[in-house]
């Protein structure tokens, strides 16, 4: 199959050869642009970026920190021009502040970086010949959200006894959102935004001392002293002895109308609390939204909730009021994944079984629908508040890290990157089965699951791996069968996309073959289907997040350059982007054709 054949359309580049390069490396023929970066002004009033003079005024009207999801909308009305969306995630503090002491953090440093986490809404302005784009400052859609700014909780948990705090009662208006990792973009025009390991800022965990809330927050990685930024020395919210319900609040499905700069953003809790990686819709033949979620932690889950509710169509007020509150009825669901080969084939190694595929069939499991619980012994708020223990309680399959899930628009195929589990097999830990075939699986993999039916809301599917990730001289990697002697080597995906053309799209987080991160587009149809070809490398200490690529570009967000143990402002491992002397920061960049022709046609 394939064999010397050319690429599939969209994915006609020269791969770019591993690396460890300080920078962007992109294909021959091809040219980048850094769109934004950490600290440029976006809001009317923002000042310019001081890396010397940094205030946590101007963080909030400057473009955030290590950015992650990306969304490039369309803006009606304003040719050239499109809505980028972007998360930032957390924030490395001692590459952002010279001489930053992590046992005495400065209150203005801390406020700095609430600033600094949520997300940014910025319109960009498109190159007419190429695919370069500029940041329009002061646009009136240009947003800022914070660990600080008012979101209202939603669906069937909100309000519940188990989300009220002190500063709030009525358990419905939390203060910000953290740790937003990548998202999805609905067909009704809103940007989903996903609260992944919220765990990291709240404190004293391990002084708690009930039981039933010390199991709780254990399950969610909360059992420690301090937390790592000390926020709690600031907003005692972030102390779980001072304030137990806080942590609650955090670990949503967030939803974000981009054209409305004055809404509410949403907490969404039908669609459960874990580490959200992301959430991606699909609509049912009838136009009920479907949205595909993974909670990246070693041995976690797949979800998804369908909704009972049915888009409307259009751009009038009421159905923009009809569609916000698509994802607040429904239910909600988790996968339980079976192999179709004997167990006995499946030793750990990665070695294909005797039919020739990781595959077999698979079922979603129902938590809760609406104000119903549907586990034994937890209330639906509770399924809904505390879903991983849920989860566990129904028997779903443990997972290698479940990251972004994506359904593909051409085929309604959903492909789920396993970014890796060094602990599968360990004692006391699951060992391999047919869905997570390797033990200590160090490069991951991509599931492809098939809705029965080709239906979303379907509780039945099939699945097979299409990669197995790693290096392709490693017996223990496959390709979806392509010949890997013609295959870049891939390890650790993370966020997927596709292109106009119908093919995969993947970056990487934490490579560990000895090269940096990168973007890599595999076909995954027709006889091209597992040739995977890298797109795109970067700098030192980084990830590659947020693709999204168009006919004419490709976009990433660069995170976390230069996070390299032991580095900090005054001993950097990465003078990216704008060489040495100034602080390392991470940018989105956009890649394009010199020729100004499509991307790999
Ligand atoms: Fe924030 Fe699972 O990556
Ligand atoms: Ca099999
Ligand atoms: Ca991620
Ligand atoms: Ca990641």
């Amino acid at each position: 199959p394939g064999l010397d054949g050319r690429p599939a359309r969209g994915l006609r580049f020269t791969p770019v050869a591993p690396n460890t390069a300080d920078r962007v490396t992109v294909p021959q023929g091809y040219d980048q642009n850094v769109v934004i970066r950490w600290g440029e002004p976006i809001l009317r009033g923002a000042p310019e970026f001081d890396q010397n003079r940094q205030t946590a005024r101007a963080q909030a009207m400057q473009f955030g920190y290590n950015n992650d999801f990306l969304a490039l909308l369309d803006l009606p009305g304003e040719p050239h021009r499109q809505v980028l969306v972007a998360n930032h995630e957390y924030t490395d503090e001692n590459l952002m502040f010279a001489g930053y002491d992590p046992a005495r953090p400065t209150r203005e440093q801390v406020e700095i970086a609430w600033a600094a986490h949520g997300l940014s809404v910025v319109v960009v302005d498109e190159d007419r010949r190429v695919g370069r784009l500029t940041p329009v400052r002061r646009h009136p859609l240009n947003r800022r959200i914070t660990a600080t700014t008012p979101f209202e909780v939603t669906g069937p948990a909100a309000g519940s006894p188990l989300l009220r705090t002190s500063a709030d009662p009525t358990g419905t208006r939390v203060l910000g959102t953290l740790n937003n990792c990548a998202g999805g973009t609905t067909p009704w025009g809103t940007v989903l935004s996903a609260e992944e390991n919220f765990n990291q800022y709240f404190a004293n965990a391990g002084a708690v001392t009930d039981p039933q809330a010390k199991a709780r927050l254990a399950r969610y990685g909360m059992s420690g002293a301090a937390s790592t930024r000390k926020w709690e020395q600031f907003d005692q919210r972030f102390d779980v002895t001072r304030e137990p319900n806080e942590s609650h609040r955090f670990g949503y499905i967030v939803e974000l109308d981009p054209y409305d700069p004055e809404s509410t953003p949403r907490k969404r809790t039908a669609l459960g609390r874990f580490k959200h990686e992301a959430a991606q819709p699909r609509l049912t033949a009838d136009g009920r939204p479907v949205i595909y979620m993974g909670d990246d932690e070693r041995f976690d889950y797949l979800y998804k909730f369908v909704s009972d509710r049915r888009v409307r169509r259009g751009d009038s007020r009421a159905a923009r009021e009809h569609n916000m509150t698509l994802l607040d009825h429904g239910t909600l669901y988790v996968a339980r994944f079976t192999g179709d080969s004997p167990a006995a084939e499946i030793d750990g190694t990665g070695t294909l079984p005797d039919d020739g595929e990781f595959d077999g069939w698979g079922e979603w499991i129902p938590l809760a629908s609406g104000d119903r619980s549907l586990v034994p012994g937890m209330t639906a708020d509770e399924v809904y508040v505390f879903t991983r223990l849920a989860a566990d309680r129904v028997g779903a399959t443990k997972m290698d890290r479940p990251e972004d899930v994506e359904p593909s628009p051409r085929t309604g195929r959903v492909y789920v990157a396993l970014t890796n589990n060094t602990d599968r097999g360990k004692a006391g830990k699951a060992g391999a089965d047919e869905a997570n075939p390797r033990n200590a699986n160090k490069h991951g993999h991509v599931l492809e699951l098939t809705e029965r039916g080709d239906d979303p809301a379907a509780t039945r599917f099939t699945w097979t791996l299409l990669l197995v990730c790693g290096d392709p001289e490693d017996p223990a990697t496959y390709f979806a069968g392509f010949p890997k002697d013609q295959v870049s080597p891939i390890s650790c995906p993370d966020n997927v996309t596709f292109d106009p053309h119908g093919n995969l799209w993947i970056s990487t987080d934490g490579n560990a073959l000895g090269s940096h991160d990168g973007l890599f587009g595999v076909a995954v149809q027709g006889r091209e289907r597992g040739r995977v070809r890298q797109f795109l490398t970067v700098p030192v200490g980084a990830e590659t997040c947020g693709p999204v690529v168009q006919d004419r570009r490709v976009l990433v967000a660069v995170q976390h350059p230069g996070e390299v143990d032991g580095a900090s402002v005054e001993n950097p491992a990465s003078a990216w982007p704008d060489g040495p002397g100034g602080l390392v920061r991470p940018a989105v960049v956009a890649v394009w054709r010199r020729d100004g022709r499509d991307i790999g046609v």
